[in-house]
């Protein structure tokens, strides 16, 4: 039976549509309301907002739950590599060995740029973030693939400007991380695996052809599966409303990649990090910390803790805590903030203030003491990020553009002056 809710307002009685997902989630269908009854609804930062329906990625913040096309994030972590991952996310199934065969070499040939990138590169200061110069080169692609603007392709040739991205992404990566330490930048080689073939393009110079360590290049495949996607964040919103005006898959992601780039989304695991650093530098006491998170007149937040959705824990920050011990000790490398990392950790779960709050360690907590154990300078961390959350960012794209979603365009309370009279210059 199709489910309702009423709506009771200013005498008159307002049914509404509830809409069950597959997981018996429950939502009210206020697409009518303002049709109806006038009113809208007024919800800052989204916090009880549907903003689409989705068959992609499941979350329960409450049970620490977090599946991608049905399967779990443990599961997929463990048993699948970041290729078989992005192809699942983006389309619907995993692959046959034929598909991924077929899906591996596809982008393996195009994982060349257009050499005249390396001129818009040369016109970055060497200070240049990463993160911005990643965001810009993914809208230039636009110039080399001017076709790729048109949105209403065919399907075939979208799924060219898929695989280009997906091939093309990780060169652009390492090559802005060349231009930041003004290094010659890394061709990429042909046959390496997708991660494999990222660490050369960052580690190795043009002059030494060093083997890529496999106990690294498995740890970074991992992480990026376990952020390949995350249902409707604030990059992948931003992804969604730009694309719903027509957009183009390369410009819709390049915005995607500026929202992911801020401390309260994937720029956490930078912070994380620059926190850890100065709680060392300043005597390593973790109380004085903790009391500061606490303390409402004071804007500092304990970098890599709490998260909208996860009130218990977040399941891909469980999986990274083992990888973390895994790595650092088939790395032999002993990393002093992983200890107040740890004592961070211990303090935090055990005080009030963040048990009633729901605040645990969330993915970024222990991500950047893995990149930073792989050899991942700090401001490329964010970068690692969008790396794995590309194949997500496609499939919601591509998933809102075949299901012709909407311009995305929200309404407002608004809180300013009522009308008034010009005052002339003469007279303010
Ligand atoms: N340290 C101290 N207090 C916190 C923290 C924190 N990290 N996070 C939330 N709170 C407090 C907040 O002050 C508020 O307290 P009160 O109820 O007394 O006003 C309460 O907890 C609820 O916080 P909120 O800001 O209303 O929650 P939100 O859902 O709007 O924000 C968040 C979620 C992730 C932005 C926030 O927890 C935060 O800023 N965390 C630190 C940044 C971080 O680690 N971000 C990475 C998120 S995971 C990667 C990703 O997927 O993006």
């Amino acid at each position: 039976m199709e489910k309702k809710a009423e709506l009771h307002y200013e005498g008159k009685v307002f049914e509404i549509p509830v809409v069950t997902g597959t997981e018996q989630e429950n939502a009210l269908d206020i697409s009518k309301l303002r049709e109806q009854s006038g009113l809208i609804t007024l919800d800052r930062g989204f916090k009880n907002t549907g903003s689409c329906k989705s068959a992609i990625t499941f979350l329960n913040g409450e049970e620490g739950i977090l599946r991608y096309r049905g399967y779990s994030i443990e599961e997929l972590a463990e048993k699948s590599s970041f290729l078989e991952v992005s192809f699942l996310l983006i389309y619907g199934e995993l692959p046959t060995q034929e598909e991924l065969a077929k899906y591996t070499n596809d982008i393996d040939i195009h994982t060349l740029v257009h050499e005249d990138v390396k001129s818009i590169l040369d016109g970055y200061p060497s200070k240049a973030h990463p993160m911005g110069v990643l965001s810009s080169l993914v809208s230039a692609l636009t110039a080399f693939y001017p076709k790729s603007i048109d949105p209403n392709r065919s399907q075939e040739q979208i799924n060219g400007t898929i695989i280009r991205f997906l091939a093309k992404l990780p060169t652009l990566a390492a090559w802005s991380f060349k231009n930041r330490v003004r290094q010659p930048i890394v061709y990429p080689q042909n046959g390496l695996s997708y991660t494999e073939n990222f660490l050369h393009m960052m580690f190795s110079l043009p002059t030494n052809n060093d083997k890529v360590n496999p106990v690294v290049s498995n740890a970074l495949d991992k992480l990026l599966i376990l952020h390949a996607d995350h249902e409707q964040n604030c990059s992948a919103s931003t992804v969604r409303i730009v694309g719903s005006s027509h957009a183009s898959l390369y410009a819709s992601v390049s915005a995607g990649i500026a929202a992911l780039w801020g401390p309260l989304h994937g720029g956490a695991n930078q912070a994380v990090i620059e926190m850890l650093e100065e709680i060392k530098a300043d005597g390593g006491d973790v109380s004085k910390y903790i009391a500061k998170a606490k303390d409402k007149s004071d804007s500092f937040r304990l970098m890599g803790f709490g998260h909208r959705v996860y009130k218990n824990f977040d399941p891909r920050a469980t999986i990274i805590k083992k990888a973390a011990d895994d790595v650092l000790k088939e790395l032999g490398v002993s990393d002093p903030v992983l200890d107040i990392a740890m004592e961070l950790e211990k303090v935090a779960l055990n005080d009030e203030y963040f048990k009633t709050r729901g605040l645990y360690p969330n993915v970024d907590f222990y991500s950047g003491i893995i990149y930073r154990a792989l050899g991942i300078p700090t401001d490329m961390f964010t970068v690692m990020f969008a790396i794995g959350r590309l194949p997500g960012w496609i499939a919601q794209w591509k998933e809102m553009r075949e299901s012709g979603e909407p311009i995305g365009r929200p309404r407002q309370v608004y809180t300013g002056a009522t009308e008034r009279a010009y005052i002339n210059m003469e007279n303010r």
